[in-house]
């Protein structure tokens, strides 16, 4: 099991119009090969600018990410980042939803639609998939989000409180997936979550607030 993510002396600040909000200060931790990292700590510690900064979206002001050794772009690892927020665009269909990062990719075919009609009907979404997000429930946008996510093959899972909108019951049953998924592709995952026995994690990490 080799190093896959290595996190060194990471600081991130944000600069707004109201002033600057350090939001991590001097982390570092890393990631094994197939790993799963459970993070946990209180609201507004960094728990989603870590994950930011590990997709890529945002770079870090101090210290480095390195990804096999490699900055994220040259690595050639794909990440797969479900956010806190779903973020469906409410002018596309739930599948056209689904289909919207393979397409920016350039990497949509008639096979990919075979593996999204399994995972519709898997996620109990097949009579939803032409219906616009907002006749959605919230557990079943998060699934539509998870599914998105998944289809792009990601080498490095980023899920990022994922369980937050469910149910009781549905959680039980969307957190079953997901693990059982984690462990069958033996992915590298990294989760956020306020409850640490939804998740069965081989890893933790406590953020503090900076
Ligand atoms: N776009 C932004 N502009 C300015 N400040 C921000 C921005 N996003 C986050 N912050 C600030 O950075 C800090 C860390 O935010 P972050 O969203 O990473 O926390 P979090 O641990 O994910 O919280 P939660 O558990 O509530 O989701 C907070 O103080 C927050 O107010
Ligand atoms: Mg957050």
């Amino acid at each position: 099991m080799g190093e896959l993510l290595k996190i060194n002396n990471v600081g991130y600040t944000y600069h707004s119009l109201d002033g600057e909000t350090t939001a991590l200060k001097d982390i570092s931790f890393h990631v094994n090969d197939g790993e799963f990292l459970a993070i946990v700590g209180p609201s507004g510690c960094g728990k989603s600018t870590l994950l930011s900064l590990i997709a890529g979206l945002i770079s870090p002001d101090t210290g480095e990410i390195l990804i096999d050794g490699k900055n994220l772009k040259s690595s050639g690892k794909n990440i797969g980042y479900m956010l806190q927020k779903d973020h469906l665009l409410e002018w596309r269909s739930t599948q056209k939803n689904l289909t919207l990062g393979l397409e920016i990719q350039h990497k949509l075919t008639d096979s990919s639609y075979v593996c999204i009609n399994e995972m519709l009907s898997t996620y109990g979404l097949i009579t939803f998939r032409n219906s616009k997000p907002s006749s959605l429930s919230g557990g079943m946008r998060q699934r539509a989000a998870l599914i998105r996510t998944l289809l792009l093959e990601p080498d490095i899972l980023l899920l990022d409180e994922p369980f937050s909108a469910l149910d009781y019951q549905t959680r039980i049953e969307v957190s079953d997936d997901i693990w059982g998924i984690i462990r069958k592709e033996h992915k590298t995952a990294i989760l956020i979550t306020h409850d640490i026995s939804e998740a069965m994690p081989t890893k933790l990490l406590f953020l503090f607030s900076t």
